[in-house]
Protein backbone atom coordinates (compact mmCIF):
# COMPACT_ATOMS: atom_id res chain seq x y z
CA UNK A 1 0.00 0.00 0.00
CA UNK A 2 1.06 3.27 -0.42
CA UNK A 3 1.91 5.98 1.76
CA UNK A 4 -1.42 7.51 3.53
CA UNK A 5 -1.59 11.53 4.38
CA UNK A 6 -3.12 12.10 7.86
CA UNK A 7 -4.06 15.18 8.91
CA UNK A 8 -2.98 15.91 12.81
CA UNK A 9 -4.63 18.91 14.96
CA UNK A 10 -2.00 20.90 16.08
CA UNK A 11 -3.08 21.56 19.28
CA UNK A 12 -5.09 18.78 20.73
CA UNK A 13 -3.25 15.97 18.73
CA UNK A 14 -6.30 14.55 17.39
CA UNK A 15 -5.66 12.58 14.15
CA UNK A 16 -8.20 12.65 10.55
CA UNK A 17 -7.96 11.53 7.21
CA UNK A 18 -9.21 14.88 5.61
CA UNK A 19 -8.23 18.63 6.12
CA UNK A 20 -10.34 21.10 7.95
CA UNK A 21 -9.96 25.35 8.93
CA UNK A 22 -11.43 24.02 12.44
CA UNK A 23 -10.58 21.27 14.61
CA UNK A 24 -13.96 19.21 15.48
CA UNK A 25 -12.28 18.09 18.31
CA UNK A 26 -10.98 20.73 20.25
CA UNK A 27 -12.35 23.79 18.26
CA UNK A 28 -9.38 25.67 17.47
CA UNK A 29 -8.87 27.64 14.02
CA UNK A 30 -6.11 26.75 11.39
CA UNK A 31 -4.39 24.10 13.65
CA UNK A 32 -4.71 21.29 11.53
CA UNK A 33 -1.65 20.02 9.82
CA UNK A 34 -0.48 17.27 6.80
CA UNK A 35 1.03 14.40 8.73
CA UNK A 36 2.75 12.34 5.88
CA UNK A 37 2.55 8.56 7.14
CA UNK A 38 5.32 6.94 6.45
CA UNK A 39 3.78 3.64 7.40
CA UNK A 40 1.05 2.42 5.95
CA UNK A 41 -2.79 3.27 7.09
CA UNK A 42 -3.25 2.10 10.60
CA UNK A 43 -6.28 0.02 10.23
CA UNK A 44 -4.07 -1.89 6.76
CA UNK A 45 -1.80 -3.94 8.92
CA UNK A 46 -1.33 -5.94 11.88
CA UNK A 47 1.30 -7.68 13.55
CA UNK A 48 1.57 -10.67 10.99
CA UNK A 49 3.51 -13.78 12.21
CA UNK A 50 6.62 -12.09 12.82
CA UNK A 51 7.83 -13.22 16.10
CA UNK A 52 9.22 -10.70 19.18
CA UNK A 53 10.89 -11.66 22.29
CA UNK A 54 8.86 -12.97 25.23
CA UNK A 55 8.45 -10.87 28.15
CA UNK A 56 9.92 -11.49 31.31
CA UNK A 57 7.53 -12.05 33.82
CA UNK A 58 7.23 -11.28 37.86
CA UNK A 59 4.77 -10.92 40.26
CA UNK A 60 3.15 -8.88 42.97
CA UNK A 61 5.78 -9.04 45.47
CA UNK A 62 6.40 -5.47 47.21
CA UNK A 63 9.97 -4.63 48.06
CA UNK A 64 11.11 -1.86 50.34
CA UNK A 65 14.03 -1.05 48.41
CA UNK A 66 12.09 -0.21 45.26
CA UNK A 67 10.03 2.80 47.25
CA UNK A 68 11.85 4.81 48.72
CA UNK A 69 11.17 8.09 49.22
CA UNK A 70 13.12 11.65 49.87
CA UNK A 71 11.42 14.29 52.04
CA UNK A 72 12.06 18.08 51.18
CA UNK A 73 11.21 19.28 54.58
CA UNK A 74 8.78 21.34 52.94
CA UNK A 75 5.68 20.01 54.65
CA UNK A 76 3.04 20.82 52.73
CA UNK A 77 4.66 19.80 49.32
CA UNK A 78 5.76 16.76 50.95
CA UNK A 79 1.97 15.72 51.68
CA UNK A 80 0.52 16.31 48.78
CA UNK A 81 3.20 14.04 46.54
CA UNK A 82 1.61 11.41 49.11
CA UNK A 83 5.01 11.94 51.49
CA UNK A 84 8.08 12.44 49.67
CA UNK A 85 9.43 12.21 46.17
CA UNK A 86 9.58 8.73 44.58
CA UNK A 87 13.00 8.05 42.93
CA UNK A 88 12.37 6.95 39.09
CA UNK A 89 8.66 8.58 39.06
CA UNK A 90 7.26 11.41 36.61
CA UNK A 91 5.46 14.44 38.11
CA UNK A 92 3.23 16.94 36.39
CA UNK A 93 3.21 20.54 38.33
CA UNK A 94 0.51 22.30 35.88
CA UNK A 95 -0.83 26.16 36.39
CA UNK A 96 -1.88 29.67 34.84
CA UNK A 97 1.23 31.50 34.10
CA UNK A 98 2.55 33.52 36.91
CA UNK A 99 1.08 31.74 39.85
CA UNK A 100 4.31 30.29 41.21
CA UNK A 101 4.98 27.41 39.51
CA UNK A 102 8.70 28.65 39.13
CA UNK A 103 9.14 30.19 42.99
CA UNK A 104 7.84 27.27 44.02
CA UNK A 105 9.90 24.30 42.24
CA UNK A 106 13.14 26.60 42.43
CA UNK A 107 12.29 26.56 46.35
CA UNK A 108 11.99 22.64 46.26
CA UNK A 109 14.85 22.41 44.64
CA UNK A 110 16.65 24.00 47.22
CA UNK A 111 15.28 22.20 49.93
CA UNK A 112 16.26 18.75 48.65
CA UNK A 113 19.52 19.80 47.79
CA UNK A 114 20.16 21.00 50.79
CA UNK A 115 19.43 17.70 52.57
CA UNK A 116 21.90 16.32 50.29
CA UNK A 117 20.16 15.24 47.19
CA UNK A 118 21.63 15.95 43.65
CA UNK A 119 18.93 18.49 42.24
CA UNK A 120 19.17 19.61 38.52
CA UNK A 121 16.91 22.62 37.50
CA UNK A 122 16.59 23.21 34.16
CA UNK A 123 14.97 26.36 32.95
CA UNK A 124 14.13 27.28 29.18
CA UNK A 125 11.79 30.35 30.12
CA UNK A 126 14.01 32.52 32.06
CA UNK A 127 18.05 33.32 31.98
CA UNK A 128 20.35 32.16 34.61
CA UNK A 129 20.66 35.65 35.98
CA UNK A 130 17.11 36.14 36.65
CA UNK A 131 17.36 33.08 38.37
CA UNK A 132 19.96 33.39 40.35
CA UNK A 133 18.54 37.02 41.42
CA UNK A 134 14.96 35.21 42.19
CA UNK A 135 17.21 32.81 44.38
CA UNK A 136 19.65 35.37 45.99
CA UNK A 137 16.18 37.28 47.30
CA UNK A 138 14.16 33.64 48.41
CA UNK A 139 17.48 33.45 50.42
CA UNK A 140 18.47 30.10 48.98
CA UNK A 141 21.46 31.44 46.74
CA UNK A 142 23.65 29.03 48.64
CA UNK A 143 21.95 25.72 48.01
CA UNK A 144 23.48 23.01 45.73
CA UNK A 145 21.34 23.08 43.09
CA UNK A 146 22.64 22.28 39.53
CA UNK A 147 21.09 25.21 37.43
CA UNK A 148 20.53 24.85 33.79
CA UNK A 149 18.96 26.68 30.96
CA UNK A 150 18.60 25.31 28.10
CA UNK A 151 15.66 24.17 25.40
CA UNK A 152 17.16 21.41 23.61
CA UNK A 153 15.18 18.06 25.19
CA UNK A 154 18.98 16.24 22.97
CA UNK A 155 21.04 18.06 25.12
CA UNK A 156 19.12 17.81 28.05
CA UNK A 157 18.76 14.48 28.24
CA UNK A 158 22.33 14.04 27.18
CA UNK A 159 23.60 16.51 30.34
CA UNK A 160 21.05 13.96 32.77
CA UNK A 161 22.55 11.40 31.24
CA UNK A 162 26.25 12.51 32.50
CA UNK A 163 25.26 13.78 35.66
CA UNK A 164 22.38 11.33 37.18
CA UNK A 165 20.54 13.72 39.42
CA UNK A 166 18.08 12.63 41.95
CA UNK A 167 15.98 14.88 41.05
CA UNK A 168 15.05 16.67 37.68
CA UNK A 169 13.16 19.85 37.44
CA UNK A 170 12.30 20.77 33.57
CA UNK A 171 10.52 24.24 33.58
CA UNK A 172 8.77 24.12 31.40
CA UNK A 173 7.46 21.46 29.16
CA UNK A 174 6.19 24.08 26.93
CA UNK A 175 10.04 25.31 26.20
CA UNK A 176 11.86 22.06 25.29
CA UNK A 177 12.22 21.37 21.76
CA UNK A 178 12.66 18.31 19.93
CA UNK A 179 14.54 18.30 17.05
CA UNK A 180 13.01 15.07 16.04
CA UNK A 181 9.35 16.64 15.55
CA UNK A 182 8.90 18.85 13.28
CA UNK A 183 6.53 21.08 14.60
CA UNK A 184 6.80 24.52 16.79
CA UNK A 185 7.75 24.24 20.69
CA UNK A 186 4.71 24.87 22.65
CA UNK A 187 2.96 22.12 20.13
CA UNK A 188 1.41 19.16 21.67
CA UNK A 189 3.07 17.38 19.19
CA UNK A 190 6.31 18.84 21.21
CA UNK A 191 5.19 18.63 24.11
CA UNK A 192 4.31 15.00 23.89
CA UNK A 193 7.44 14.13 22.96
CA UNK A 194 9.80 16.02 25.19
CA UNK A 195 7.21 14.24 28.23
CA UNK A 196 7.65 10.56 26.67
CA UNK A 197 11.33 11.42 26.39
CA UNK A 198 11.73 12.65 30.35
CA UNK A 199 9.19 10.02 31.71
CA UNK A 200 11.51 7.33 30.12
CA UNK A 201 14.40 8.29 31.16
CA UNK A 202 12.64 9.07 34.67
CA UNK A 203 12.20 5.36 34.50
CA UNK A 204 15.48 4.40 32.87
CA UNK A 205 17.66 5.82 35.33
CA UNK A 206 15.60 6.44 38.16
CA UNK A 207 15.86 10.16 38.20
CA UNK A 208 12.84 11.47 39.90
CA UNK A 209 11.58 13.99 36.83
CA UNK A 210 9.31 16.98 37.53
CA UNK A 211 7.74 18.45 34.38
CA UNK A 212 6.30 22.13 34.93
CA UNK A 213 3.55 23.14 32.86
CA UNK A 214 1.54 25.87 31.95
CA UNK A 215 -2.44 25.97 31.13
CA UNK A 216 -3.88 28.39 29.68
CA UNK A 217 -7.24 30.22 31.76
CA UNK A 218 -9.50 29.38 29.10
CA UNK A 219 -9.09 25.75 29.81
CA UNK A 220 -7.65 25.09 26.62
CA UNK A 221 -4.90 23.54 28.15
CA UNK A 222 -2.29 23.66 25.62
CA UNK A 223 -0.08 20.90 26.87
CA UNK A 224 -0.57 19.45 30.07
CA UNK A 225 -3.98 17.64 29.69
CA UNK A 226 -2.76 15.69 27.06
CA UNK A 227 0.85 14.74 29.37
CA UNK A 228 -1.73 13.83 32.26
CA UNK A 229 -1.73 9.79 31.26
CA UNK A 230 2.16 9.77 30.71
CA UNK A 231 3.34 10.71 34.56
CA UNK A 232 2.90 9.15 37.54
CA UNK A 233 1.72 12.22 39.53
CA UNK A 234 -0.26 15.17 38.82
CA UNK A 235 -0.35 18.57 40.70
CA UNK A 236 -1.64 21.46 39.93
CA UNK A 237 -0.69 24.74 41.43
CA UNK A 238 -4.12 27.20 41.75
CA UNK A 239 -5.08 30.30 43.50
CA UNK A 240 -7.16 33.33 42.76
CA UNK A 241 -4.85 36.86 41.42
CA UNK A 242 -5.15 39.19 43.93
CA UNK A 243 -5.10 36.96 46.61
CA UNK A 244 -1.61 35.61 48.35
CA UNK A 245 -2.28 32.24 49.23
CA UNK A 246 -2.02 29.56 46.64
CA UNK A 247 -3.44 25.75 46.85
CA UNK A 248 -0.92 22.68 45.69
CA UNK A 249 -3.79 20.09 44.73
CA UNK A 250 -2.62 16.28 43.45
CA UNK A 251 -5.31 15.05 41.18
CA UNK A 252 -3.45 11.87 40.50
CA UNK A 253 -1.04 10.51 42.20
CA UNK A 254 0.04 6.31 41.98
CA UNK A 255 2.15 6.60 44.67
CA UNK A 256 -0.33 8.42 47.69
CA UNK A 257 -3.72 9.66 47.90
CA UNK A 258 -5.33 12.33 45.15
CA UNK A 259 -7.22 15.33 46.69
CA UNK A 260 -4.42 16.30 48.67
CA UNK A 261 -3.57 19.66 49.48
CA UNK A 262 -1.13 21.88 50.81
CA UNK A 263 -1.66 25.55 51.11
CA UNK A 264 1.57 28.34 50.60
CA UNK A 265 1.25 31.83 51.26
CA UNK A 266 3.06 34.47 48.93
CA UNK A 267 5.24 36.56 50.41
CA UNK A 268 8.02 39.14 49.28
CA UNK A 269 10.71 36.54 50.06
CA UNK A 270 8.90 33.64 47.97
CA UNK A 271 5.91 30.66 49.37
CA UNK A 272 5.92 29.78 52.90
CA UNK A 273 3.94 26.97 54.22
CA UNK A 274 -0.02 27.36 55.75
CA UNK A 275 -0.10 25.25 58.41
CA UNK A 276 -3.10 25.53 59.62
CA UNK A 277 -4.93 26.65 56.80
CA UNK A 278 -8.81 26.84 58.27
CA UNK A 279 -7.33 30.25 59.84
CA UNK A 280 -7.01 31.41 56.55
CA UNK A 281 -10.09 30.65 54.93
CA UNK A 282 -12.18 31.75 57.87
CA UNK A 283 -12.24 35.62 57.11
CA UNK A 284 -10.63 37.63 59.71
CA UNK A 285 -12.23 39.19 62.89
CA UNK A 286 -15.22 37.48 61.25
CA UNK A 287 -18.80 38.61 62.79
CA UNK A 288 -21.56 36.40 61.92
CA UNK A 289 -23.52 38.18 58.97
CA UNK A 290 -26.79 37.47 56.86
CA UNK A 291 -25.69 35.68 53.17
CA UNK A 292 -22.19 33.75 55.76
CA UNK A 293 -21.98 30.20 56.53
CA UNK A 294 -19.07 27.81 57.53
CA UNK A 295 -18.10 24.90 56.05
CA UNK A 296 -16.64 22.19 58.20
CA UNK A 297 -15.21 20.78 54.82
CA UNK A 298 -12.35 17.76 54.01
CA UNK A 299 -9.57 18.81 51.52
CA UNK A 300 -6.92 15.41 50.40
CA UNK A 301 -6.91 13.70 54.04
CA UNK A 302 -7.44 17.39 56.09
CA UNK A 303 -10.15 19.08 57.26
CA UNK A 304 -10.68 22.80 56.38
CA UNK A 305 -13.13 25.55 57.89
CA UNK A 306 -14.13 27.66 55.03
CA UNK A 307 -16.96 30.46 55.15
CA UNK A 308 -18.99 30.48 52.43
CA UNK A 309 -20.68 33.83 51.52
CA UNK A 310 -24.08 34.67 49.43
CA UNK A 311 -25.72 37.56 48.50
CA UNK A 312 -29.48 37.21 47.27
CA UNK A 313 -31.03 40.55 46.09
CA UNK A 314 -33.69 41.60 43.64
CA UNK A 315 -32.57 41.67 39.98
CA UNK A 316 -32.68 44.35 38.04
CA UNK A 317 -32.38 42.54 34.75
CA UNK A 318 -34.62 40.25 32.90
CA UNK A 319 -32.48 37.00 33.37
CA UNK A 320 -31.07 37.52 37.07
CA UNK A 321 -27.67 36.78 37.25
CA UNK A 322 -26.04 33.74 38.76
CA UNK A 323 -22.32 34.07 39.28
CA UNK A 324 -20.04 31.20 41.96
CA UNK A 325 -16.14 31.99 42.32
CA UNK A 326 -15.05 29.01 43.92
CA UNK A 327 -17.37 26.29 43.16
CA UNK A 328 -19.27 25.02 40.50
CA UNK A 329 -22.36 26.45 38.69
CA UNK A 330 -24.14 23.78 37.80
CA UNK A 331 -23.57 22.51 42.12
CA UNK A 332 -25.43 25.82 42.86
CA UNK A 333 -27.93 25.84 39.84
CA UNK A 334 -29.55 22.17 41.43
CA UNK A 335 -29.10 23.63 44.80
CA UNK A 336 -31.31 26.25 44.26
CA UNK A 337 -33.79 23.88 42.13
CA UNK A 338 -33.76 21.63 45.52
CA UNK A 339 -34.47 24.84 47.80
CA UNK A 340 -37.47 26.07 45.14
CA UNK A 341 -38.95 22.42 44.14
CA UNK A 342 -38.64 20.87 47.37
CA UNK A 343 -38.71 23.04 50.27
CA UNK A 344 -40.83 26.61 48.46
CA UNK A 345 -38.33 28.77 48.49
CA UNK A 346 -38.43 30.77 45.07
CA UNK A 347 -35.21 32.59 43.88
CA UNK A 348 -37.13 33.92 40.93
CA UNK A 349 -36.23 37.19 39.87
CA UNK A 350 -33.32 37.37 42.90
CA UNK A 351 -29.69 37.49 41.52
CA UNK A 352 -27.86 34.98 43.55
CA UNK A 353 -24.18 35.61 44.12
CA UNK A 354 -21.79 33.02 45.43
CA UNK A 355 -18.15 33.17 46.76
CA UNK A 356 -16.04 30.86 48.95
CA UNK A 357 -13.66 33.28 51.21
CA UNK A 358 -10.09 33.41 50.09
CA UNK A 359 -9.81 31.81 46.76
CA UNK A 360 -10.24 28.25 47.69
CA UNK A 361 -11.95 25.87 45.41
CA UNK A 362 -14.49 23.57 46.67
CA UNK A 363 -14.85 20.37 45.26
CA UNK A 364 -16.54 18.29 47.76
CA UNK A 365 -20.24 17.84 47.64
CA UNK A 366 -20.70 18.35 51.42
CA UNK A 367 -20.39 21.69 50.99
CA UNK A 368 -24.23 21.35 49.86
CA UNK A 369 -26.10 22.09 53.31
CA UNK A 370 -23.24 25.30 53.85
CA UNK A 371 -24.50 26.44 50.81
CA UNK A 372 -28.40 26.12 50.93
CA UNK A 373 -27.51 28.03 54.30
CA UNK A 374 -25.56 30.61 53.01
CA UNK A 375 -28.46 31.46 50.38
CA UNK A 376 -31.00 31.59 52.53
CA UNK A 377 -29.20 33.45 55.13
CA UNK A 378 -29.21 36.33 52.50
CA UNK A 379 -32.16 35.66 51.11
CA UNK A 380 -34.00 36.08 54.68
CA UNK A 381 -31.42 38.41 55.67
CA UNK A 382 -31.07 36.56 59.03
CA UNK A 383 -27.57 35.69 60.44
CA UNK A 384 -27.33 31.71 60.45
CA UNK A 385 -26.68 30.61 64.54
CA UNK A 386 -23.03 31.81 65.88
CA UNK A 387 -20.50 29.73 65.81
CA UNK A 388 -21.71 26.54 64.29
CA UNK A 389 -20.59 24.90 61.54
CA UNK A 390 -22.47 23.38 58.53
CA UNK A 391 -22.20 20.70 56.19
CA UNK A 392 -23.97 17.57 54.37
CA UNK A 393 -24.91 16.76 50.82
CA UNK A 394 -28.33 17.20 49.28
CA UNK A 395 -30.14 14.93 47.28
CA UNK A 396 -32.63 16.06 44.63
CA UNK A 397 -35.25 14.59 46.85
CA UNK A 398 -34.30 17.43 49.03
CA UNK A 399 -32.91 14.48 51.80
CA UNK A 400 -29.85 15.43 53.20
CA UNK A 401 -26.86 12.77 52.76
CA UNK A 402 -24.14 12.14 55.84
CA UNK A 403 -20.80 13.49 54.85
CA UNK A 404 -17.61 11.46 55.15
CA UNK A 405 -15.06 11.84 57.98
CA UNK A 406 -17.93 13.57 60.02
CA UNK A 407 -15.48 13.13 63.10
CA UNK A 408 -12.39 14.88 62.01
CA UNK A 409 -14.64 18.22 60.49
CA UNK A 410 -16.08 18.27 64.03
CA UNK A 411 -12.67 18.29 66.23
CA UNK A 412 -11.59 20.87 63.72
CA UNK A 413 -14.28 22.71 64.42
CA UNK A 414 -14.08 22.72 67.90
CA UNK A 415 -10.35 23.27 67.60
CA UNK A 416 -11.11 26.45 66.01
CA UNK A 417 -13.43 27.86 68.89
CA UNK A 418 -16.89 26.57 66.90
CA UNK A 419 -19.46 25.12 69.51
CA UNK A 420 -22.28 24.32 67.55
CA UNK A 421 -22.59 22.11 64.23
CA UNK A 422 -25.68 21.13 61.82
CA UNK A 423 -25.23 18.30 59.93
CA UNK A 424 -27.06 14.78 58.65
CA UNK A 425 -25.16 12.06 60.35
CA UNK A 426 -27.38 9.10 59.97
CA UNK A 427 -27.18 6.11 61.80
CA UNK A 428 -23.93 6.61 63.12
CA UNK A 429 -24.14 8.86 66.40
CA UNK A 430 -20.78 11.19 65.85
CA UNK A 431 -20.21 13.53 68.82
CA UNK A 432 -17.65 15.28 70.10
CA UNK A 433 -17.16 17.00 73.13
CA UNK A 434 -17.44 20.64 72.98
CA UNK A 435 -19.62 20.39 69.88
CA UNK A 436 -23.44 20.30 70.32
CA UNK A 437 -24.58 18.58 67.08
CA UNK A 438 -28.00 19.04 65.26
CA UNK A 439 -28.92 16.35 62.99
CA UNK A 440 -31.16 16.99 60.16
CA UNK A 441 -31.90 14.76 57.51
CA UNK A 442 -33.69 16.79 55.27
CA UNK A 443 -33.24 20.28 53.36
CA UNK A 444 -36.69 21.16 54.66
CA UNK A 445 -35.82 20.32 57.98
CA UNK A 446 -32.83 22.58 58.05
CA UNK A 447 -35.20 25.64 56.58
CA UNK A 448 -37.53 24.95 59.97
CA UNK A 449 -34.62 24.70 62.44
CA UNK A 450 -32.16 27.43 61.05
CA UNK A 451 -35.48 29.86 59.87
CA UNK A 452 -38.51 29.00 60.99
CA UNK A 453 -41.07 27.40 58.31
CA UNK A 454 -43.46 30.19 58.78
CA UNK A 455 -41.18 33.41 58.60
CA UNK A 456 -39.69 32.77 55.04
CA UNK A 457 -40.25 36.00 53.20
CA UNK A 458 -42.38 35.68 49.89
CA UNK A 459 -39.87 37.61 48.04
CA UNK A 460 -41.65 36.25 44.72
CA UNK A 461 -44.88 37.90 45.69
CA UNK A 462 -43.21 40.91 46.75
CA UNK A 463 -41.11 41.39 43.66
CA UNK A 464 -44.04 40.97 41.61
P1 LIG B 1 6.48 32.53 39.02
O1 LIG B 1 7.06 31.50 39.92
O2 LIG B 1 7.41 33.13 38.02
O3 LIG B 1 5.20 31.98 38.27
P2 LIG B 1 5.04 30.86 37.14
O4 LIG B 1 6.32 30.12 37.06
O5 LIG B 1 3.89 30.02 37.61
O6 LIG B 1 4.71 31.57 35.88
O7 LIG B 1 5.86 33.62 39.99
C1 LIG B 1 5.68 34.88 39.56
C2 LIG B 1 4.87 35.68 40.52
O8 LIG B 1 5.18 35.46 41.88
C3 LIG B 1 5.16 37.12 40.26
O9 LIG B 1 3.93 37.74 39.94
C4 LIG B 1 5.78 37.67 41.47
C5 LIG B 1 5.42 36.70 42.55
N1 LIG B 1 6.49 36.52 43.54
C6 LIG B 1 6.32 37.01 44.82
O10 LIG B 1 5.28 37.57 45.16
N2 LIG B 1 7.31 36.83 45.76
C7 LIG B 1 8.47 36.21 45.44
O11 LIG B 1 9.35 36.05 46.32
C8 LIG B 1 8.64 35.72 44.11
C9 LIG B 1 9.90 35.04 43.70
C10 LIG B 1 7.63 35.89 43.20
MG1 LIG C 1 7.65 30.05 35.46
Amino acid sequence: MAASEIYICTACGTESTKWAGRCDACGEWNTIEVKVNSVTGPTSKSLGRKRGTKIALTNLKFSESGLQREQSGFEEFDRVIGGGLVPASATLVGGDPGIGKSTLMLQVAAKFSTTGLSVMYVSGEEAAGQIQMRANRLGIAAAPVKLATETSLRDIRTTLEAERPALAIIDSVQTIWADFVDSSPGSITQVRAAAHELTVFAKRCGTAVILVGHVTKEGQIAGPRVIEHMVDTVLYFEGERGHHFRILRAVKNRFGPADEIGVFEMTGRGLTEVANPSALFLSEGREVSPGSAVLAGIEGTRPVLVEIQALVAPSPHAQPRRAVVGWDSGRLAMVLAVLEARCGVPFVGLDVYLNVAGGLKIHEPAADLAVAAALLSSREDVSLPEKTVVFGEISLSGALRPASKAQSRLKEAQKLGFSGAIAPVGKKSETVVGIDLVDVSDLSDFVGIVFGTSGLKKRKEAHE
